[in-house]
C-alpha cells in the first residue's frame, strides 16, 4: 500500500478519534433555483458540459482496436473508439451524409463504422471510405467524422464536446491524476450490463455521490452497514473531489498488517467533474456512475457500470450480476426516491435555500465550481 493512502487512513482514524470529519470554515446556503432554473441550466450545459473535459469512457472499456462505446452526452450523440494505431479517439456519431447515427450500438467491437441509412462507411480513424454510388453524388467536400479533442491519461479517456476546443487532461485533473493511477483503471474489465435510471435534475443527483454524510442514514440498512458515517476525508483537486469514508473497522488498521485489504478499513470515491463517480477500485471493484442531464432541467439519467480485476466470464457474470442489482436497488429506491422528493418539493423549500452543513465539503466544492464555470 502506498503513503497516499497510509495518510488517508491516519485521517480517517484521526476523524474517528475526534467524532468530527474534514470541514468547511462554514455552512453553504444553495438558492433553490439553482436546480429549477431552466436559464441556470442551460449555461451549465452550454458552458460546463459543451466545453469542459469530460471522462468518456475508462480504458478498459475499449481496450483493443476497433472497440467502441458509443452515448449521447447534452444532445450530442458521441462515440469513443480505439484507432488501429492504439489511439482512443472520440467522434460526433453523426454521418457525414444527413445526420443518421453511424453506429446504434452502445459498445461493440466494428471493422468499420457503417450508417445504414445510405451505407456510407468510415474506418476505425473515423476516415470515410466508403460511398455507394459515388459516381452520381458529385461533390463531398468531407472527409471523415468530426473528431473532438480527445486524451488518454491514468487509464480513463477525456474528451471535449467542442471540435475546436484545448485539451489538457493533466491540468484538467488538477493533481488527481496519481490518486486515479492507483486506481490500475486500465487494468479492469468492464461487467457489459450497464444500469439506467431515471433521475430529476443532474445536480441534486451529483449531491448524493459527494455526501458522505448520508451513508449511515438513508443507507442505513444497504450500502451504510459497515459504514462509520460522517468522518470523512474530503480532497480538492482542480473541480474534483477525493472523499474517504471510515468503515467499522478503521481504528483496527494498523500499517504492519501484511497486504491488507483496503476496502475492509476504508472506501474511497473519486468524483471527477462534472459528472462521474468512481467508488472503490483498491479492491477486486469498482463503480462507475455517470449523470447525463436530460432533455429538460428537472430529468438526468443516471448510469451505473461494475468492473472487476479479472474478466466477467463464468461464475464471474453471477457475482457482477448480484452486485449490479444491489447497486441499482440503493440508487433507484434510495438515492433517487429521495432525490426526485427535493425536486417537486423545490418551490416549497424553506426560505427558498437548500443547506449544506461544514462537514459536506464537497458539496460545497461542487456548487462552488458549478457558479464559477457559469457566472
Ligand atoms: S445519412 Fe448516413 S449514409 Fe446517408
Ligand atoms: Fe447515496
Amino acid at each position: 500500500m502506498s503513503e497516499a493512502l497510509f495518510s488517508i487512513i491516519d485521517r480517517l482514524q484521526a476523524n474517528v478519534t475526534s467524532g468530527l470529519p474534514d470541514q468547511a470554515p462554514a455552512p453553504m446556503k444553495v438558492p433553490a433555483a439553482t436546480y429549477a432554473d431552466e436559464v441556470q441550466w442551460r449555461r451549465e450545459i452550454d458552458e460546463i458540459f459543451l466545453k469542459r473535459p469530460l471522462l468518456v469512457a475508462l480504458t478498459c472499456d475499449i481496450p483493443e482496436p476497433g472497440d467502441f462505446q458509443a452515448f449521447e452526452i447534452a444532445n450530442r450523440p458521441i462515440v469513443v473508439v480505439r484507432g488501429d494505431d492504439g489511439t482512443a479517439r472520440t467522434f460526433l456519431n453523426v454521418c457525414r451524409h444527413r445526420g443518421a447515427r453511424v453506429t446504434e450500438l452502445e459498445c461493440g467491437s466494428a471493422k468499420r463504422f457503417m450508417c445504414n441509412y445510405h451505407y456510407w462507411s468510415y474506418d476505425r480513424q473515423g476516415r470515410l471510405d466508403g460511398v455507394p454510388g459515388a459516381e452520381t453524388f458529385g461533390e463531398i467536400g468531407v472527409s471523415g467524422l468530426v473528431e473532438l479533442p480527445t486524451e488518454e491519461i491514468v487509464g480513463a479517456i477525456f474528451a471535449v464536446l467542442d471540435p475546436n476546443a484545448d485539451l489538457d487532461a493533466r491540468r484538467w485533473l488538477g493533481g488527481m491524476e496519481d490518486s486515479l493511477a492507483a486506481l490500475r483503471l486500465d487494468a479492469l474489465y468492464p461487467y457489459r450490463t450497464i444500469t439506467k435510471i431515471e433521475s430529476p435534475n443532474w445536480k441534486l443527483a451529483a449531491d448524493g455521490y459527494l455526501d458522505g454524510y448520508h451513508i449511515g442514514y438513508l443507507h442505513k440498512n444497504s450500502i451504510g452497514t459497515k459504514a462509520v458515517t460522517n468522518r470523512n476525508t474530503y480532497d480538492l483537486f482542480g473541480p474534483h473531489v477525493r472523499i474517504g469514508f471510515a468503515t467499522k473497522r478503521t481504528m483496527e488498521f494498523e500499517r504492519s498488517i501484511p497486504s491488507p485489504n483496503l476496502p475492509d478499513y476504508m472506501s474511497l470515491v473519486h468524483y471527477v467533474f462534472p459528472n462521474v463517480s468512481m467508488s472503490g477500485g483498491h479492491g477486486d471493484t469498482l463503480q462507475l456512475s455517470r449523470l447525463f442531464p436530460g432533455p429538460t432541467v428537472n430529468a438526468s439519467l443516471t448510469t451505473q457500470q461494475q468492473y472487476f480485476r479479472e474478466p466477467v466470464v463464468g461464475d464471474m457474470v453471477r457475482v457482477a450480476e448480484e452486485k449490479r442489482v444491489v447497486y441499482e436497488q440503493v440508487v433507484r429506491d434510495e438515492d433517487c426516491a429521495t432525490i426526485f422528493g427535493i425536486d417537486s418539493a423545490l418551490p416549497a423549500i424553506g426560505d427558498g435555500h437548500v443547506l449544506f452543513g461544514r462537514n459536506e465539503m464537497g458539496n460545497h466544492h461542487l456548487h462552488r465550481q458549478i457558479a464559477e464555470l457559469t457566472r
